[in-house]
């Protein structure tokens, strides 16, 4: 075999090998043709489902909160760009994509928000703030987290 061909062969067997691992690290097996992640979320329990937000004009209320308890991992702007959040396994991800203001409801926001990382994918180091924030606070953060999708 020549060298070049045999470099090849030997780079697209990485590449089907790393796609493999990476579909399986997030849930995901089987869909390596996926281009993007697959972002795989947890179905609300019936403690938080379908609970509405009693104040969702309280985003400025919910942005203090937000600068001072959430931009260390999920970024200044929400958009997961924080040296710590990126560094987590599963990262803090985009609070301002149209893919996850789209596929969730204010319900998963603040269960979410209550129970941390055990809402989240296994390994999810978010931190629960059932107990550091009053629940007016959570619900002022999920109006401030709406306002971050993008326009
Ligand atoms: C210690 C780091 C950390 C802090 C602090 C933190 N988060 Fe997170 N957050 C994460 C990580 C990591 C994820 C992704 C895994 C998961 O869903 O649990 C996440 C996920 C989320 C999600 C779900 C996103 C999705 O795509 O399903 C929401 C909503 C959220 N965070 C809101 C907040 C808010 C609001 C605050 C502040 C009150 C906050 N987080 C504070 C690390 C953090």
């Amino acid at each position: 075999m020549k060298p070049k061909l045999m470099m090849t062969v030997l780079l697209a067997g990485m590449a089907a090998f790393f796609a493999a691992c990476g579909g399986g690290s997030n849930g995901a097996a089987g869909n390596s043709t996926a281009k993007a992640p697959v972002v795989l979320r947890k179905s609300v329990p019936a403690e938080f489902k379908d609970k509405t937000n009693p104040t969702p004009d309280a985003v400025a209320d919910g942005e203090k909160v937000f600068k001072s308890q959430c931009i260390s991992c999920h970024g200044d702007k929400g958009d997961g760009d924080s040296a710590i959040g990126k560094a987590l396994k599963p990262p803090a991800g985009d609070l301002t994509s149209a893919e996850f203001q789209n596929s969730v409801n204010d319900d998963y926001i603040f269960w979410h928000i209550t129970v941390g990382g055990a809402a989240g994918p296994e390994g999810s180091g978010m931190t629960p703030f059932k107990d550091s924030l009053k629940e007016e606070q959570r619900w002022a953060l999920v109006a401030y987290v709406r306002s971050l999708k993008k326009k």
